[in-house]
């Protein structure tokens, strides 16, 4: 998934600053789409993606700087092992946990529901533009990750507040059940007709 967006960002001709646990692969990608890598790649971020499994994420940020005012984009599904259920839900999610880690960020929920062939451009759904769901309780982030899905080239569509997370980690589940479990591939993503 960070390759996917690291590829993507790349394109709009934002500024792009990488960083994961393993330094030489972090700058091997940071190499190939011309970003920067390093330590606290936060400090100067609009946006913050965090693209680790759910059970790192809160970690991983700790890695990064501060968070102060940041917008987070949590992509991550808290999977069970076998990836056919979560590990979490119904009254919390991932992006709820993570918000509870960092209060002093502005977490939005987005592009759990896209897989990385898509997101990587190696599976192209049928029906045009691919809809990311964007879930977030302040506006103005909300709106931020909106354009910034639009800039990468999805369709954006506002899904409610923060703990519609809830509904959209289990979307998740269903699309690896039918692109993997039920053997419909990758170039699938959730869409509603007429939105
Ligand atoms: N794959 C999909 O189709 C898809 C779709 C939607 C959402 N998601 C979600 O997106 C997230 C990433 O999925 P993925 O498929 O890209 O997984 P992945 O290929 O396994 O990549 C995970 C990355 O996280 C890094 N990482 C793990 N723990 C870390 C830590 N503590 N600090 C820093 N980096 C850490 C790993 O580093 P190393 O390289 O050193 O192991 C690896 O680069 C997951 O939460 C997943 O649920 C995935």
């Amino acid at each position: 998934m960070a390759s996917g967006f690291a590829h993507r960002v790349a394109r709009t001709g934002n500024s792009l600053a990488i960083r994961g646990r393993d330094a030489k692969k972090a700058a091997d990608l940071a190499r190939s789409v011309g970003a920067t890598t390093g330590e606290r790649v936060a400090a100067d971020a609009d946006i913050v993606i965090v693209a680790t499994p759910y059970s790192d994420a809160i970690a991983a940020l700790r890695q990064v700087g501060d968070l102060t005012g940041k917008v987070i984009i949590d992509i991550t599904n808290p999977l069970t092992a076998d990836y056919s259920g979560l590990t979490l839900g119904f009254t919390t999610s991932a992006a709820e946990e993570i918000q509870k880690a960092y209060p002093q960020a502005k977490l939005v929920k987005a592009f759990n529901t896209i897989f990385a062939q898509i997101l990587g451009g190696h599976s192209v759904p049928a029906g045009g533009a691919v809809p990311v769901y964007v879930a977030g309780d302040d506006t103005n982030a909300k709106e931020a990750v909106k354009n910034f899905a639009t800039e990468i080239g999805f369709k954006a569509r506002d899904a409610g507040p923060l703990k519609n997370a809830r509904l959209l980690e289990p979307l998740a589940v269903l699309n690896i059940y039918l692109g993997y479990g039920a053997g419909h591939g990758t170039a699938i993503a959730p869409a509603w007709l007429g939105l």
